[in-house]
Order: structure tokens, then sequence, then C-alpha cells
């Protein structure tokens, strides 16, 4: 895979929700694509920080971890995590303005923090049962983008229907979508979908894409087909 040594992200992502043992065949498969990889948790408690640091030597990794715990944890762990060579990683905006801001004085032109605001799973009921005030998901998202930005973060998760209005709010930031489905391809358990190059032009700057590479009969032509249909938008 194309090592990219600038502050720019890959176009795509591929999610690598899989069994470690399936990893190095696809791996070989992508080979020289310009894609990064995305680790979450499931691959990471199963393999831990070397596995992700020999990743990390091939290809720009998004360690999907999702930190959230007293500012003082939160900064000894984002730290060791900037050692393992990953781009990205991520932390919930809710844990608050002094994890917020302790984390972007962290980053590294090579290394940020993404913010993930409201989970997709949290609808309206979910959060009036958490006790927030204005439980509508949107505005909640909107309300933790604003808190994430002003504490100095310009990188943020979000699903392409969200990308266009947090875009219009902040243009310079950099948004990665999931949910994201080549016309044609199975939805799996996504709801709310959209196809590489609506999610592009709605405003993402990168795509995390699993299941439509992963589980394809042919991983490469997949990805290849994806990474074609974005570069004809651009
Ligand atoms: O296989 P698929 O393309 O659906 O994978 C999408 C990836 O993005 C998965 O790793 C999933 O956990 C993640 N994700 C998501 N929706 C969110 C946040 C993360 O699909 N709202």
């Amino acid at each position: 895979m194309v090592q990219d040594q600038s502050h720019r992200l890959p176009p795509v992502f591929v999610a690598l929700d899989m069994a470690q043992a399936e990893v190095e065949p696809m791996l070989d498969r992508l080979e020289g694509l310009n894609l990064g990889l995305k680790v979450g948790m499931e691959l990471f408690y199963q393999t831990g920080p070397d596995f992700v640091r020999q990743l990390a030597a091939r290809a720009p990794v998004f360690l999907d971890l999702k930190l959230h715990d007293i500012p003082n944890t939160v900064a000894s762990a984002a730290a060791r995590i900037a050692d393992l060579g990953v781009r990205l990683t991520t932390v919930h905006a809710s844990g608050g303005r002094a994890m917020l801001e302790g984390l972007a004085a962290l980053e590294r032109p090579d290394f940020r923090f993404f913010a993930v605001t409201v989970l997709t799973s949290a609808d309206r009921a979910e959060l009036d049962g958490l006790g927030i005030a204005e439980p509508d998901p949107g505005e909640h998202a909107r309300h933790l983008f604003r808190l994430a930005s002003d504490c100095g973060l310009d990188g943020f998760v979000c699903s392409p229907q969200e990308v266009a209005a947090l875009r219009a709010l902040r243009d310079d930031a950099l948004f990665v979508t999931p949910g994201v489905r080549p016309a044609g391809a199975a939805r799996d358990d996504q709801s709310r979908i959209a196809t590489p190059a609506d999610a592009m032009a709605r405003g993402a700057s990168s795509l995390v894409i699993g299941r439509p590479i992963t589980r394809a009969a042919d991983p490469r032509a997949a990805a290849e087909a994806i990474l074609a249909e974005i570069d004809g938008h651009g």
C-alpha cells in the first residue's frame, strides 16, 4: 500500500472488521492501492499495539478507539497511541472541554484526534434517557461539534447525512464518513447510506468502507472501482 507521508488523508480507509488471521491475506489483495486501514476495537483488542504498529508501517492507520475518560487518563493514553505511528484516533466529544483541549495540545501534523459527536445508534429516546436537555440527535451533534471545534480539534467522524451541515459550519475541518455503499452493493446493517461519490460531493474528506470491499468476491476490483468513482467526482 502507498504510504502517504503528507498530512493529507487517504481517500478511503478500509474497515478491517475481521479476525487477525484474515488481515494479511486482505492486505496482500489490496497491495499498492491508495488506501488507509481502519482498526476498530474488535481487532485492536484481539491483536494489541504491536500489530497496529506493523500495520502503520505499511499504510495510514485510523485507530478507532473512541476515548472517553478523565482528562489526565485520556491524555496519557493518547500519548501512547501517538507512539504507534497511527494517523488518527477517535475520541468522544462528550468527554468535555478539558479532555478535548488536552488532546488538541498533543496533535501533530501527522497525528490527529477525530471527534465523534452523537453515535448513529442513538436516537431521541436514547438521548432523553441520558438526561440531555435538547435530545434532538442533529442538534446535539451540532452542539458537540462546536464544542470540539472550539477546543481546537478539526477532525470529525460523521454520517453522510450530517456532513454537509457540519461542513457549512466549518469548511476547513476534516470529515471522515462511514455508512457508504457503492450503487448496487448490499446495504448490510447500514440504513442511511450514500454512494462514495455522493458522500464526497456532500463534503466528506475521506470515507470508511468495510464490507463492500472486504466481503466482495474480488476486494481489489471493488476497491479500485470505489477509488475510480471518487476520482471521477473530484
Ligand atoms: O462494513 P461497513 O462499510 O458497514 O463498515 C463501516 C465501519 O464504520 C465499521 O467499522 C463501523 O463500525 C464503522 N462505523 C459505522 N457507523 C458509524 C460509526 C462507525 O458504520 N456511525
